[in-house]
């Protein structure tokens, strides 16, 4: 099969043929339709310090994906051939305290999909049945492909309640945007958001926030003395990892403001910590999605009307990926995405038999059992995972990256 593959120790990707994988216990072989192109990556074809440090070549890279189940492990249940999936990238051990405590979120001995194992840019993707989200309302596949970032998104906007509250999101990249479509989905009063990118902030407005803020040119209090905004924000979702604008964020908030951090900074930076501390500021860090409430929230956001359609702005197929790149690096875009569904049949990406197929599927399971997004399916399958995660593969923790490994990655990686 073909694959994006770091090959060797510097800049670059190459698309190589491989081989494909093969289902071990308890897993499930996916055939991919698409996938989106997230920062890791651009790290990772950059080969900066990051990846130098981190990875082990040759690794098939990437994590968001969308795609059709081809095979299923004996044993794995509640996941079919046909079926429509997305992957969380992030593999947890089931066996530290956490995991057995249900809060796999919180996991210290996490491997990622595309950084510690081979990843999804490629025509086939194997992945543990418990890290298979099965989409039981339809879902395009390119949306689908982005459930990885649209949960960090959901996951940051959902740490505190935002009905009727003021919201400032700092940074309309891919997960910014999607943030501040969840916050006005879902009833704050006003989603204010910034960048330095005209473009993204554009993109934002279509999006429906109540201001989108070019802070190269208009400090916040300026958007807040338009939008008559007193007393501060009462809720912040840091998208950035910038210093300027965590700063700004902390020096915006409400007495009692509560901030979620998901931008990641690439290093130490000061703030002003008194400010922090006499406006009783509570600042949440917050890393990748709960397993699985907030993939549940996904799909019952997009099940009840959240349009994300906006956000994706450029579509490539995977042949083409180094522009697909380029245009993801350059900072102006929404959501670039990778069209894989042509490659392993060629049929398929003209006619989309596959997605026809996958819709049909869902609409079926929707139809008969109109109530099963919401009730036994999701947490049938958490408690198989955990059975399985716990049993069927005991070894898994042993044959993994090293828990520093791991460490690094959640320290440095999205
Ligand atoms: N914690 C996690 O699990 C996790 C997962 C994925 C991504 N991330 C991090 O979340 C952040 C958002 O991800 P993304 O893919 O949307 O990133 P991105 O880099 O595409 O977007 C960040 C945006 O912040 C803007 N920005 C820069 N300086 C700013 C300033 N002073 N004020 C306001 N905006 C400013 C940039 O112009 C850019 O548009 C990144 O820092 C990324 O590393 C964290
Ligand atoms: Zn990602
Ligand atoms: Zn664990």
């Amino acid at each position: 099969m073909k694959a994006l593959v770091k090959e060797k120790a510097e800049p670059g990707l190459w698309l190589v043929d491989v081989p494909e994988p093969e289902v071990g216990p308890g897993e499930v072989k996916i055939r991919v339709l698409r996938t989106g192109i997230c920062g890791t990556d651009l790290h990772i074809r950059k080969y900066d310090d990051w990846a130098r440090h981190t990875l082990k070549l040759p690794l098939i890279v990437g994590h968001e994906f969308s795609g059709q189940v081809v095979e299923v492990a004996p044993g794995v249940e509640d996941i079919s051939v046909g079926d429509l999936v997305s992957g969380e990238g992030h593999i947890v051990c089931g066996k530290c305290r956490n995991c057995m405590a249900g809060r796999r979120h919180l996991c210290r001995n996490t491997v990622g999909l595309g950084v510690n194992r081979d990843g999804a840019f490629a025509e086939y993707v194997t992945l543990p049945a418990s890290n298979v989200w099965v989409h039981r309302v339809p879902v395009d596949p390119d949306i689908a492909a982005i459930f990885d970032p649209f949960g960090n998104a959901v996951h940051t906007a959902l740490s505190f309640p935002l009905v009727g509250e003021d919201v400032l999101i700092t940074g309309a990249g891919p997960i910014g945007l999607m943030a501040a479509a969840v916050a006005t989905h879902v009833g704050a009063r006003n989603v204010v958001i910034t960048d330095i990118s005209d473009e993204r902030l554009d993109l934002a407005r279509k999006l429906g926030v109540s201001l989108a803020l070019n802070v190269s040119r208009s400090p916040v209090d300026e958007g807040m003395r338009q939008l008559h905004l007193r007393e501060g924000f009462d809720v912040g979702l840091e998208m950035s990892g910038n210093p300027a604008a965590v700063r700004q964020m902390i020096a915006s908030m409400t007495h009692g403001g509560k901030i979620a951090m998901l931008g990641l900074p690439a290093e130490e930076f000061a703030i002003d910590w008194a400010t922090v501390v006499t406006s009783m500021i509570t600042i949440k860090g917050v890393y990748g999605r709960e397993m699985y409430e907030t993939w549940y929230n996904m799909s019952v956001l997009l099940e009840k009307g959240l349009d994300l359609s906006p956000v994706i702005t450029d579509r490539f197929s995977y042949r083409d990926f180094d522009a697909a790149f380029d245009t993801a690096a350059s900072g102006r875009t929404g959501k670039v995405i990778l069209d894989w569904s042509g490659g392993a049949r060629p049929e398929s990406a003209r006619n989309e038999p596959a997605q026809a197929e996958a819709a049909a599927t869902m609409n079926r399971r929707g139809g008969a059992r109109p109530e099963s997004a919401r009730n036994e399916p999701t947490q049938a399958e958490a408690a198989a995972t955990m059975n399985r995660r716990g049993g069927a593969r005991p070894e898994s923790a042993r044959n993994e990256p090293t828990q520093a490994e791991a460490a690094a990655t959640m320290n440095r990686s999205a």
